[in-house]
């Protein structure tokens, strides 16, 4: 039996949008059949969606296409529209027959300039057009646009993915992981930084089929999903020197106190944040209307740390319980190594997480 969907006005950044509300249904947003509603746990995401996309306009001295891929409602497009300023233009697009009429009602709600509403599928509308920016939000795995994004995308533009396959990314399906993104992940403490390289990984090769480059200016993991921004660029020096940052890795190299030695990926090796990208979203935050500021500034705060850490972490109740010892103060620990002369990170993947330049026996006297 069809779910009824209701239709609500709500609110975020500075925008009203119509939404659909299903109150009805007991699953979650990532069900199929049927028009996707209202994710408010995505907020965040779009928000950053949104600084992001300013920073790009900021950064260019031509027109900025952007593209809000599978937008469901549209919210992320429609907000686009209304919260960026700039010399852009936005194209909003739903295969769902419903989405695009609600899409439609948006924008002429809204009385949004520059901005339209198609009902295509994703791979054939980026088969035709190119675009400076191109949003992927996808029920699950991202990869099935990646190839496509990867030609329609122009040179130093931006390509943007959920990924909500966390589970298949971090190791507990590994067949599919392998199926899906060609690499072997890890069930692990560091499993969700594995899964967001693997995801990366998958992205680096497919832009080196196109002789493009991949420059990761923002990734991370929040709640149940996995969220990139990497900017393309064009040239096979370019794509060489992505690939060399694509490799698979053992197991024994991640926690010092593994013996096993299995190899991991491929995967990126390479930096996940661009510092300097991260800063200048920070300062464009405190000028947009944002309700996530907050959360959006931590998040941004931490990322903007690990920008300097070295790849994967240690997590102290882990390593305790490797030591068979008490998990001591985090600040204890980086205090300690910081007064040996390491460098001490925290890291976003784990609130007891931390990523230093320390040897593993020196972390061990530690504890
Ligand atoms: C998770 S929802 C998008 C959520 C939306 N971006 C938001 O922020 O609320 C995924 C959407 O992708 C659409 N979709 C799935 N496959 C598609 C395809 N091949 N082409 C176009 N739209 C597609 C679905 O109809 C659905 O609306």
């Amino acid at each position: 039996m069809k779910e009824i969907q209701s239709i609500v006005s709500i609110n975020e950044g500075k925008t009203d949008v119509l939404v659909f509300k299903n109150k009805e249904s007991k699953k979650g947003p990532g069900s199929k059949d049927k028009v996707p509603f209202y994710n408010p746990s995505m907020e965040l995401n779009r928000d950053l969606s949104v600084l992001v996309c300013q920073w790009l306009i900021n950064n260019s001295n031509k027109p900025v296409r952007i593209l809000d891929g599978l937008a469901a409602s549209g919210i992320r497009g429609v907000r686009f529209t209304r919260e960026l300023d700039g010399n852009f233009d936005v194209t909003i697009n739903d295969w769902n027959q419903e989405a695009y009429i609600l899409i439609e009602k948006n924008i002429e709600k809204l009385k949004l300039k520059n901005t339209i509403a198609l009902n295509c599928n994703l791979n054939s509308l980026l088969s035709e057009n190119n675009f400076n920016y191109i949003d992927i939000d996808p029920f699950g795995s991202p990869v099935y646009f990646i190839d496509s994004a990867m030609r329609s995308i122009y040179n130093n533009g931006i390509i943007a993915c959920t990924a909500t396959d966390t589970a298949t990314l971090c190791g507990a399906y590994p067949k599919v992981c392998l199926r899906r993104y060609g690499a072997v992940p890890f069930h692990s403490i560091v499993m969700k930084e594995i899964g967001l390289r693997i995801l990366l990984g998958f992205i680096c090769r497919a832009a080196g089929i196109y002789n493009k480059g991949i420059k990761p200016l923002i990734c991370y993991s929040n709640d149940h999903y996995f969220r990139i921004y990497v900017q393309i660029t064009n040239g096979t020096t370019k794509a060489n020197d992505s690939m060399k940052k694509y490799s698979a890795i053992k197991s024994n190299e991640l926690i010092g106190t593994q013996t096993t030695k299995k190899d991991i990926g491929p995967m990126w090796i390479g930096a996940l944040q661009d510092k300097r990208v991260i800063q200048e979203l920070r300062t464009i935050l405190f000028e947009k209307q944002i309700k996530t500021k907050n959360k959006s500034w931590i998040l941004l705060d931490l990322l903007e740390e690990e920008a300097d850490a070295p790849n994967f972490f240690y997590t102290t109740d882990g390593l305790a319980s490797d030591l068979k010892k008490s998990p001591p103060k985090k600040e204890t620990v980086f205090e300690k190594l910081k007064n040996n002369g390491y460098n001490v990170f925290r890291t976003h993947f784990s609130p007891t997480g931390f990523k230093t330049n320390s040897p593993i026996t020196e972390i061990k006297s530690v504890f």
